[in-house]
């Protein structure tokens, strides 16, 4: 099938984007070898939707290796870097995607790419799945199954399953331990303060960051905010997390009072409507305000176009509102994730744990799909196992072994055993 891109032109600038990434993707490495073996995509056709840069470009071609005919589309209008769809396309796989799709330019892409009639796909934040279910119905029977990226995906997909509306297994890749630990926290910890610092170019030090959210993705953001030297603020919805935050150190309240304390906000929950109105009215002129999670509904870019007297692009990325009183608030990304749409998302070798996780238990999907049933799993422990395993040895490094001695002891409940 023919793709739908910007510029093919741009190959030989994305190919080397993707040639940066691969010597940092050492667990992929290995499991592309094994693929090239045990080709357990052999005939199957395979539709990833995730955000189009370069670990994800190298994630489409591990795929591929695995004998799969692959379609990439876009997750998100703005993460997806031209460059390197070309470059994909170069090396024979099928995309529909190009940076800044218009909302019908994304879901026609998303229509072509399942035009294929995949057999299995990955999707990241829920749209592949939903598109399939509300709009090709005719797809569920072929369809046998895929595995999703993010947390908000998964909540999407516990959602339909608990209204008996999922039709087909889908692997929850982001609950798996090395997914959360290491890609949610300091994946997006250290890629949302480099979105903010390139695209501002401003100082962190001495300010104050406003973080909405502490889950893993918000503890992760107001971790490295702490170590780039901000005050840090964390607003919560959930009292043992709010007490979390004060014990990790972080001063806590209502986003109703930090609205007027904060340099920088950043959304992390997930919610919708996160900041309003009622908080723009307090805060500072100067402050910048950004998003995290996967939509872009957590700043209400909306009200704030309402209560401004104008609007302009300040710096690439940036806009700039000015309210009564010249005061003026800046957006980064148009509230969109800021690492990904203003930046290159996560580092290569968190990614490179993620996408490991992600390959495998697409393996493990075209496996045992038969005896799968419509609903949402778990990473299998013994991938979860292996991924952290590669990842050591890559980095050269071991860790103990228990003794029998020491098996026995753990294994023992009685007082004479102890
Ligand atoms: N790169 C590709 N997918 C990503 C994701 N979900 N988060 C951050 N960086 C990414």
């Amino acid at each position: 099938m023919k793709s739908t891109i910007r510029n093919i032109e741009l190959a030989p600038q994305g190919q080397s984007k993707i040639d940066w990434v691969k010597p940092r993707m050492q667990v992929l490495n290995k499991i592309r070898k094994e693929f090239e073996e045990r080709l357990p995509f052999a005939g199957k056709k395979v539709v990833i939707c995730l955000h189009l840069e370069a670990k994800t470009a190298y994630l489409a071609e591990v795929i591929k290796a695995g004998g799969a005919e692959v379609t990439v589309v876009a997750s998100n209008p703005l993460s997806t870097q031209d460059d390197v769809v070309a470059a994909l396309v170069q090396q024979g796989i099928v995309a529909h995607a190009w940076y800044n799709a218009t909302e019908a330019e994304y879901k026609q892409h998303m229509q072509l790419a399942l035009d294929t009639e995949p057999d299995f796909i990955i999707d990241d934040g829920g749209d592949l799945v939903s598109t399939i279910h509300t709009t090709r119905p005719e797809l569920l029977k072929k369809v046998k199954g895929g595995a999703e990226e993010t947390t908000t995906g998964v909540l999407r997909l516990n959602s339909m399953a608990k209204d008996g509306a999922l039709k087909f297994p889908m692997i929850a890749v982001n609950d798996a331990q090395c997914k959360y630990l290491f890609d949610n926290r300091y994946g997006t910890g250290q890629s949302v303060w480099d979105g903010i610092m390139r695209t501002t170019n401003l100082v962190v030090a001495g300010k104050t960051a406003v973080i909405a959210g502490y889950g893993w993705c918000g503890k992760g953001v107001a971790m490295r905010a702490k170590g780039l030297g901000a005050r840090v603020i964390i607003c919560e919805i959930n009292a043992i997390k709010a007490n979390e935050a004060l014990m990790d150190g972080f001063e806590v309240m209502p986003m109703i009072e930090a609205a007027k304390y904060g340099d920088f906000f950043i959304t992390v929950t997930g919610n919708t409507d996160v900041i309003n109105k009622e908080h723009f009215i307090f805060m500072k002129s100067g402050a910048i305000l950004c998003n995290a999670g996967h939509f872009d509904v957590e700043v209400n870019v909306a009200q704030l176009k309402e209560i401004a007297l104008s609007e302009r692009v300040a710096r690439k990325n940036i806009t700039e509102f000015t309210l009564p009183g010249n005061r003026m608030l800046y957006v980064l990304a148009e509230g969109r994730l800021v690492n990904l749409a203003a930046g290159d998302g996560h580092p290569a070798e968190v990614m490179d744990m993620t996408f490991a996780l992600q390959a495998l238990s697409l393996e493990y999907v075209a496996l045992n799909y038969g005896q799968l049933s419509p609903r949402v799993y778990e990473v299998n422990t013994d991938i979860d196992e292996k991924v952290a395993f590669l990842k050591l040895k890559s980095l050269g490094l071991g860790i103990d072994k228990l003794t029998k001695k020491q098996e026995e002891y753990l294994e023992s409940w009685s007082s004479e055993e102890v």
